[in-house]
């Protein structure tokens, strides 16, 4: 191919791309420059693209002579937190509606229990959460399921497709436990339970295809022929979308921790101009990153091999120094990385440390793929040893900025990640490409996540507490930007927590301003180190028991953001003790207060 001699482009190429410029409008130039950085920084190409995300796998009545017994029932039970479950149920509704099935959709979150020893043949996506948890829309339906008044299930014939991360030790827990204890239940498994990745559309939606056809013909109607002429639907109506993110440029960078802090969080201000895309206060916003130039060099030495090495993979072919820069995660080393080392090499060691949790655990903590080949190094093909990688995935970031205050803009509250582990300084991935590698007026592909489960009531006078530690204060200042802007509001109240008042308090100046100014009425604020006692949010939450339950009783909606490992549990804690106490609630009937401000959606978390 004859290639331009200041291009990387040959000259059809370029030939074919000056044709094409012609003809687009400066939106459409815009829209394609963030389509291909998309491609780019997941290291997709157009073909890839077109394959699995415009392909749906439908299930296509047609593709045999049996025809569906007329009005043959058929529920899709979904439990999902951050809309993947929900927007691949939703396509299993409608493919199958479309085939004819009697069919209803229903979130667990809403899901009559009692409804279930009726059901005949019954569809699960569930994804996991939290540290291998069930999501919180699952909970209810969860909870009945492993409770005693579980009835038998020996009717139902199930199918489930669990969704979650392999880079989590408890990959896919919850549908895994569902389908078990379905299956105690005395239900029946139609078509093989399906683990789904974080790239989980192509599985996901054959498994809609098989599962209708199995419920259709019984079990070996899985070889009935799959059509794929439907276009998937998407979560974002927008153009850009996780697919294709938008080039978002930064606007603003500041540092919000004063010089004495031994951390640092950076607020980085976007613009969302000519995106199309809209957001509401709490929802996130993700984050494509690239990796450290110097993790990229030092791990192609570690393992040997040439940066000029060519690489052929699912993202086409490339050199191994671009294809580590841009495809795959560096930072941190996950139990699916192990998992193929083992797999890979044979290596003792690594799977004596497979056979345990907590060996894993220990193991990867802190640890990144340096320390892993120079621990255990292994001689191998460029493309052995790009097989074990994991594909780059955004970091998703709670919005801290409120559109009727910033239109076009969307600003985040980052926490930059810096730590050493033996000798070696390490960085995260995102939190560093923002603070250090993407400067004012550069730009970097983005989307927006929708989150329907952290929302301001819909009542501006209703009352909010807003608890938060660290960067868990981020979706809170879209909150009450987002009530200053309404002349009618209820009271609000932010419980914020850090390490040290002076150096530490994110947006001091701004909390002032709205206490002044009554866009928030109470604040109370916890830092931990200032005092010889350790003091946090939940500390609070008990000094002020009284005034917090006299709040829930009056309606308030009580929000939890930031540290899901300690605090959000904590405070749960904290929560249930105030409720027993001020309330005159026994343990049970405290725990069964909390679940129903959650199930009404006055108790929403947003922890990670
Ligand atoms: C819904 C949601 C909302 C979020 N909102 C925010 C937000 O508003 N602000 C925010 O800052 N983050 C937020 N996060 C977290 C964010 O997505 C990233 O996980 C975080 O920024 C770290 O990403 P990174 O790429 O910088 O680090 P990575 O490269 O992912 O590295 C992080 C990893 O480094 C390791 N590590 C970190 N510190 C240490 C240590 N001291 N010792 C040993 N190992 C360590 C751990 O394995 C950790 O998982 C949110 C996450 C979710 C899911
Ligand atoms: C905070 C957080 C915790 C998670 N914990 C797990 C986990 O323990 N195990 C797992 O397999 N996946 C885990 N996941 C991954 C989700 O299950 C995965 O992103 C899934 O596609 C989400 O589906 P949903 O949008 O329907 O909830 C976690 C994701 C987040 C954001």
């Amino acid at each position: 191919m004859e290639k331009n001699n200041y291009l990387p482009l040959s000259a059809e190429q370029l030939n074919l791309l000056t044709e094409l410029s012609k003809s687009l409008s400066p939106e459409q130039l815009n829209w394609i420059s963030g389509y291909f950085t998309g491609l780019s920084a997941q290291g997709l190409k157009l073909a890839t693209i077109s394959e699995n995300s415009h392909k749906t796998y439908s299930f296509d009545p047609s593709a045999d002579t049996k025809p569906i017994e007329k009005g043959k029932s058929l529920t899709i039970l979904y439990g999902s937190r951050t809309g993947n479950g929900e927007g691949i149920a939703k396509q299993a509704f409608k493919n199958a509606t479309d085939a004819g099935f009697d069919v209803k959709l229903k979130s667990m979150e809403n899901y009559k229990n009692n409804d279930l020893k009726g059901e005949t043949n019954l569809l699960i996506i569930v994804s996991t959460h939290g540290e291998g948890e069930p999501p919180f829309q699952a909970r209810n339906f969860y909870d009945f399921l492993f409770s005693n008044r579980a009835p038998r299930l020996e009717n139902i014939n199930h199918s489930i497709l669990a969704l979650g991360d392999s880079s989590y030790l408890n990959f896919c827990q919850t549908g895994i436990e569902i389908e078990n204890r379905l299956l105690e239940l005395g239900a029946k498994s139609i078509l093989q339970r399906v683990d789904c990745d974080v790239n989980f559309r192509v599985q996901a939606f054959q498994w809609i295809a098989d599962a209708l056809n199995v419920v259709k013909n019984g079990e070996g109607g899985v070889t009935s022929s799959i059509a794929s002429s439907v276009l998937m639907v998407d979560k974002d109506e927008s153009t850009y979308g996780k697919t294709n993110p938008f080039r978002a440029q930064v606007l603003e960078k500041s540092f919000l921790h004063g010089r004495s802090s031994k951390r640092q969080t950076l607020h980085v201000e976007f613009s969302l101009e000519n995106s199309g895309l809209t957001y509401e206060p709490g929802d996130s916003i993700g984050v494509f990153a690239t990796n450290p130039p110097e993790l990229v060099d030092s791990l192609i030495k570690t393992v040997n091999l040439s940066p000029s090495d060519s690489v052929t993979s699912e993202n086409g072919t490339s050199t191994l120094h671009d294809a580590l820069f841009h495809n795959y995660e560096l930072t941190q080393l996950t139990p699916d990385v192990l998992n193929r080392f083992v797999k890979l090499t044979d290596n003792d060691k690594i799977k004596q440390i497979l056979t345990s949790r907590d060996l894993v655990k220990e193991f990867v903590h802190g640890k990144d793929l340096v320390d892993m080949f120079t621990a255990f190094p292994e001689k191998l093909s460029v493309n052995q040893f790009v097989s074990l990688l994991r594909p780059i995935q955004p970091r998703l970031y709670s919005i801290s900025s409120s559109p009727l205050a910033y239109p076009d803009e969307v600003h985040l509250t980052v926490g930059v990640v810096k730590y050493k582990n033996g000798e070696r300084d390490k960085t995260g991935l995102c939190s560093v490409f923002l603070s250090e590698r993407t400067e004012e007026n550069e730009s970097a592909p983005v989307f927006v996540e929708k989150n329907n489960n952290f929302r301001l009531p819909e009542n501006p006078e209703t009352p909010i507490i807003m608890v938060g530690a660290g960067t868990g204060i981020a979706p809170y200042r879209a909150f009450v930007q987002h009530r200053e802007m309404n002349e009618k509001r209820g009271n609000s109240w932010l419980i914020f927590g850090n390490r040290h008042s002076e150096s530490e308090f994110l947006y001091q100046l701004e909390w002032q301003r709205h206490l002044r100014e009554g866009s928030l009425t109470h604040m109370d604020v916890a830092f931990s180190r200032d005092t010889k006692e350790r003091v946090y949010v939940q500390n609070r939450i008990h000094k002020h028991g009284k005034r917090l339950y006299d709040w829930l009783e009056n309606g308030a909606h009580f929000y939890v953001c930031g540290d899901m490992k300690k605090m959000a549990h904590d405070v749960h804690a904290s929560l249930l003790d105030v409720v027993g106490k001020y309330g005159g609630l026994s343990n049970e009937a405290s725990e069964e207060y909390l679940l129903d401000l959650q199930q009404k959606r006055r108790y929403q978390t947003d922890v990670y």
